[in-house]
């Protein structure tokens, strides 16, 4: 017979932490350091409580925030409950593949003289169908290339190449699109170049300069959209992201003082559970810095591995979600701040499965919803800080979510 112990949550918590140390799952620094990751300012054990009913999306939307996901034309096309799930939840979707020259099992660009859009076409219909922006991700990237492409394009013939893309690319879908990661991950600074610039075949053929182009091409081809530069390691409290951070800002006022038509930064905030160097303050100066060149800011790939958290998973979830709402209650004190996009909805599809598998072969626990579609303390985080961010433009401000008061805490 189960003996029925009344322990607190905080005891429970407390005692998984301790448990693993017993077992030599972990190490007293580490539980240490993960024990305090779970405590709010206070020291107080944080139980992730939030006001029930509204979605994501709602939230946000209440306080003139977006909250979408990233998400692939083969989950949302054959799976009725993971969509229905989706379009409940978001307010923007973003192809995880499908705008790729060539990533998965699609291929945007099957030659260079084609473009095969069934499956972004599709997707464009899925958020027009369903009332979700659009974002594209990504018109210039040194990754997802097609096939051909290290075989084909060289000095001669990189410049029009290019230019082609972003306009066919961008002019098909002109009026549809909330946005536009223009340029992906431009910076690398142990490429060492004094400007930072990531060594890609786009700088080898056509020098600094391919990335205003860029921009400029994609604001002709679309004047509506919102153009960001996309970068990921800007988010911790340590010498190479302090580092990148301040490459990127060069970058962003490089190409702010020629004019370039860039309206803001996306932050990719893959983030680190077991990553303890978080300095709020630090990543609000940036993003402060960055607003001040004119700029709005996004979070778009928003994720937290946790690869080297511990197997429990009741721990594992705490941590998970204790990141989420550290790093989005710095993020969104910044008035530029317009939305947070989440690297997928679910478990079940999540990248990380394959970019960051655990040791232990567990499944991967990283975005607000579980394997099952169901509702994590993740999901719980996200919701708070979007409960908690200040109001941005009034004019944006949908009503305002009125909580029964009837405080739900996530089991
Ligand atoms: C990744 C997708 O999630 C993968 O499924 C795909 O195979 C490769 O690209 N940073 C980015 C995204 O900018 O484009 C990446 O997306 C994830 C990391």
């Amino acid at each position: 017979m189960h003996k029925t112990c009344f322990i607190t949550r905080r005891r429970a918590l407390w005692l998984g932490l301790g448990a693993l140390v017993t077992a030599g799952d972990l190490t007293r620094d580490m539980a240490k350091c993960l024990s305090q990751k779970i405590q709010d300012m206070d020291g107080q054990e944080r139980d992730f409580k939030v006001a029930r009913g509204a979605s994501l999306k709602e939230r946000a939307a209440a306080k003139g925030l977006i909250y979408g996901a990233a998400s692939r034309y083969d989950d949302l096309s054959s799976n009725a409950e993971f969509a229905d799930r989706f379009v409940e939840e978001c307010g923007l979707l973003v192809p995880e593949w499908e705008f790729k020259w060539s990533a998965g099992n699609k291929l945007l660009r099957p030659t260079p003289d084609s473009f095969n859009f069934t499956a972004a076409d599709w997707m464009a219909k899925f958020a027009r169908n369903h009332n979700l922006l659009l974002q594209g991700q990504t018109l210039v990237w040194h990754e997802s290339l097609p096939p051909w492409f290290e075989d084909t394009v060289n000095r001669k013939n990189a410049e029009q190449l290019l230019v082609k893309h972003i306009e066919t690319v961008a002019g098909s879908y002109t009026g549809q699109m909330h946005s536009w990661a223009v340029v992906n991950e431009a910076i690398k600074l142990s490429d060492r170049r004094s400007d930072g610039l990531r060594k890609t075949p786009w700088l080898e053929f056509l020098g600094p300069d391919y990335i205003e182009l860029a921009f400029r091409v994609a604001a002709s081809a679309d004047p509506q959209a919102l153009l960001f530069y996309n970068d990921f390691g800007l988010d911790y409290d340590t010498p190479a992201d302090e580092a990148k951070r301040t490459a990127v800002l060069r970058l962003l006022e490089r190409l702010k003082s020629r004019g370039t038509p860039v309206h803001a930064l996306g932050l990719q905030a893959h983030l680190s559970g077991d990553e303890s160097r978080f300095n709020a303050r630090k990543l609000r100066n940036f993003l402060h810095d960055v607003a001040s060149l004119g700029l709005k800011i996004l979070v778009t790939e928003l994720d937290v591995t946790d690869k080297n958290l511990p197997e429990n998973t009741g721990v594992r979830d705490r941590i998970v979600a204790a990141a989420y709402e550290d790093y989005l209650s710095a993020v969104l004190d910044e008035p530029a701040a317009i939305g947070v996009l989440t690297w997928g909805l679910s478990d079940r599809y999540t990248w990380l499965s394959e970019f960051a598998p655990r040791a232990d072969g567990a499944p991967v626990r990283s975005l607000p919803l579980d394997a099952e579609l169901k509702r994590k303390l993740a999901w719980n985080a996200l919701a708070r800080a979007f409960d908690r961010a200040p109001v941005r433009d009034a004019h944006l401000k949908v009503k305002e979510h009125k909580s029964d008061n009837k405080s739900d805490f996530f089991v």
